[in-house]
């Protein structure tokens, strides 16, 4: 590869190596973190987060609902922020998710929140940020400097990081995930594969991402990817928001990615699948449901991990589709116009 993405290549490279080293590492922060969070018996959790770290809370938010058995929510930091408002959050959980730790509009929230009464957590990849700070518990996701501003390694950290905290909160066994760098470093040799599909969007204006529960985060979170580094129109969403409307806007000029795990979410789309493909649009499958492999061309994940783990995996081909789409079209993905690395809102 040429120099435009050298450093978002290496990122996504690293992946499995930092899920080892999160892996390995002391689970000390993360017991400590689902004690004060089992302690306190929250109602409610909210997540508080921005951007592709919103995606990883948006992960959060399933785990929590169908793991936890909680009612979940994601926060708009503008109501405290920008309209003053003080809610009563005695007996709920502010989880809030943040590569930097540094947007104003997060620590602000969070400070309030935990004056409401709210417990906060703060997952974040610099224990030293403001937010990890503003918190009461931080959880460090040790992805190391994130340097293309494009985040990856720092997004499936934060899956990681966040199931090792919810699943200790559950008293459940964390044990699947040890599967994960192993089946990450076979997922990283869909480099070339995913060139290759790149090649065939080119010119692509618009693109849709669709998939189901888990695989929901990981269509938002590819779309996310593919508008910031290649500058197309890329739209996410559930497969069954799509079937709500959106549909109508499929035809035979309209790549489409299905992300469909082997799991509930991804029998969710076996009724969609048909539908889908009865619009003309051009249909991409990605992920380890039987249904990809019986696809002309679909790109197939390994299995070997719950469905819940699943996104961790799913994620790599699609930020290999971003980075190629870019590079393809003569932009430099670690060098994205319209983001900066850390990006201050209010
Ligand atoms: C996406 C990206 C941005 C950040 C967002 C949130 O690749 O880099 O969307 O994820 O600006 O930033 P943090 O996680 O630092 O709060």
């Amino acid at each position: 590869m040429n120099e435009a993405g050298r450093r978002m290549a290496a990122e996504i490279a690293e992946q499995p190596g930092i899920w080892q080293g999160l892996l390995q590492a002391d689970p000390g922060q993360f017991d400590a973190a689902a004690a004060a969070i089992r302690a306190r018996s929250p109602r409610f959790v909210l997540l508080l987060a921005r951007g592709t770290s919103d995606h990883a809370a948006l992960y959060a938010k399933y785990l929590v609902e169908i793991r936890l058995a909680l009612p979940a929510g994601l926060v708009s930091p503008s109501t405290m922020t920008a309209y003053a408002a003080r809610p009563d959050l005695q007996d709920v959980l502010v989880l809030a998710v943040s590569q930097s730790g540094g947007s104003t509009d997060l620590v602000d929230t969070l400070a309030v929140a935990r004056a409401q009464g709210a417990l906060t957590v703060a997952v974040t990849n610099d224990p030293s940020s403001p937010l990890a700070r503003a918190a009461e518990i931080g959880v460090d996701v040790s992805a190391g400097t994130e340097q293309a501003v494009a985040a990856t390694k720092s997004y499936t950290a934060q899956l990681l990081a966040l199931y090792l905290m919810l699943e200790r909160v559950r008293g459940g066994d964390p044990a699947p995930a040890l599967a994960l760098p192993r089946l990450g470093e076979q997922v990283l040799q869909l480099n070339v594969v995913m060139a290759e599909h790149a090649a065939r969007y080119r010119f692509a204006q618009r693109m849709v991402v669709t998939g189901r529960g888990y695989s929901y985060p990981t269509a938002r979170e590819a779309a996310l990817k593919l508008m910031e580094t290649s500058y197309l129109s890329a739209q996410a969403f559930s497969a069954a928001d799509l079937l709500h409307g959106p549909v109508a806007t499929l035809d035979a000029a309209m790549p489409v990615v299905a992300v469909v795990s082997d799991g509930v979410g991804g029998r969710l789309m076996d009724p969609v699948l048909p539908r889908l493909r009865a619009t003309g649009a051009d249909l991409l499958l990605v992920g380890s449901a039987p249904s990809v492999a019986a696809a002309p061309g679909g790109v197939v994940l390994p299995g070997g991990v719950p469905e819940e783990l699943a996104p961790l995996l799913e994620i790599i081909p699609l930020q290999y589709l971003a980075l190629h789409l870019a590079v393809g079209r003569g932009d430099d993905p670690d060098a994205p116009r319209g983001l900066s690395k850390v990006t201050r809102t209010v």
